[in-house]
């Protein structure tokens, strides 16, 4: 298999352990170890203190597959398989589901897996584009348009990355409908589910509501764990998932064990740790409509539903890579410009995830003054 470079983890490779200001992260500010075992009953600390750390069970632990499974209205330890994070989930479900003769359809700007690796299969991949000039809001029609005799599956990711949007109940509704019509699988990359700033707006589990729909969540965002690297596909179809197995026989095999324990930990104290995250996230939020506030006409500001991140542009003839690179160079400063989506737009990837957020925004404010930014200055 040739794949090309995965332009976002190449760029923030190089960055994201060594720049002063990391603003464009995903992922929840990670717990400590003792912070996380704080929260574990003393049996679970004696479970995690004497666990003996060979191999574990291919499919996960049946306790955390359990626990996985309350994430889900219909789920239980059989629909649940997990992984190395959600990048192998979606590396090997793509790899068991698609060929040459296949078809994919992928909402974009996207997790660039989500459609090069299906890409990588042989498939042939339409990309349906969000735009800012319409919220980011997805355009059910484009997606319906996209798919033909030989869509084999369908890719939606809400709440989204890079954006921050979600869908409404009804275009959720016309998506699963369009899926079921196709008779396509359909891949909800869920890995930012239980983050929505307004609870309201949370959506089904697509493995929830459609026979051929799957479900792919980690701890790695909401549950503010990236480090463990546990991820999972929850879905009705357990031929599918028997099939996603054999293959995981080819790449980790099993998981961590220490890995699997302390997730089964997060996930039982699933309420605590989601309140955690998201006040982090709604105090940064108030900090980021402010600053939005005192720079109105230089930025494009979406305010994002949901999640840990937000897609804004800027008004201004200088190239975002070029901002971008003066930015790490002068202020330590880095944000994810859109070229690293593949997206044309003068849009960065902005994250709020971390507790760090008003500080790193106090620098790149330097930076946008210094760059003389201000739309007019
Ligand atoms: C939409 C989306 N899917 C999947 C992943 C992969 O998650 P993980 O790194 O935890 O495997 C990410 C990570 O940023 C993501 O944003």
């Amino acid at each position: 298999m040739r794949i090309p470079d995965f332009e976002l983890e190449r760029y923030l490779n190089a960055l994201e352990f060594s720049a002063t200001h990391y603003v464009c992260g995903s992922d929840v500010e990670g717990y400590r170890l003792d912070e996380l075992l704080a929260l574990a009953s003393t049996e679970e600390r004696t479970q995690f203190e004497k666990l003996s750390l060979g191999y574990t069970t291919a499919p996960g632990m049946d306790a955390l597959r359990d626990e996985i499974g309350k994430l889900y209205t219909t789920a239980s330890r059989e629909h649940v398989l997990t992984f190395a994070g959600a990048e192998e989930a979606i590396f090997i479900l793509m790899n068991v589901l698609l060929s040459a003769d296949d078809h994919a359809v992928v909402v974009w700007p996207a997790y660039q897996s989500l459609h090069e690796v299906a890409r990588a299969t042989g498939a042939s991949v339409s990309l349906v584009e969000l735009h800012e000039s319409a919220a980011w809001k997805l355009d059910v029609e484009a997606l319906r348009s996209a798919v033909t005799a030989k869509t084999r599956l369908i890719v939606i990711n809400f709440p989204h990355n890079p954006t921050g949007a979600t869908l409404d109940r009804a275009s959720f509704d016309a998506v699963v409908e369009i899926a079921r019509d196709a008779g396509a699988y359909l891949l909800s990359d869920e890995v930012y589910r239980f983050s929505e700033h307004d609870e309201r707006d949370r959506l089904p589990a697509v493995a929830d509501v459609y026979e051929r729909g799957i479900s792919l969540g980690v701890m790695s965002k909401s549950f503010a764990l990236a480090g463990l690297r546990i991820g999972w596909l929850v879905s009705n179809d357990t031929a599918l998932l028997e099939r996603c197995a054999s293959f995981k026989d080819y790449v980790s095999i099993c998981n961590s064990a220490p890995s699997e324990v302390l997730s089964l930990i997060a996930l039982r104290n699933r309420e605590k740790v989601i309140a955690r995250s998201l006040e982090i996230i709604r105090a940064n939020l108030v900090v980021l409509d402010e600053f939005f506030t005192r720079w109105e006409g230089t930025f494009a500001w979406v305010k994002p539903r949901a999640g840990t991140i937000a897609f804004p542009s800027i008004n201004t003839h200088m190239p975002i890579d070029k901002i971008a690179r003066s930015l790490v160079e002068q202020e330590g400063v880095v944000i994810l410009p859109a070229s690293r989506f593949g997206h044309p737009g003068a849009n960065f990837r902005i994250g709020f995830g971390r507790r760090t957020l008003p500080t790193a925004l106090a620098a790149f404010e330097k930076g946008a003054t210094r760059l003389g930014l201000r739309t007019g200055g």
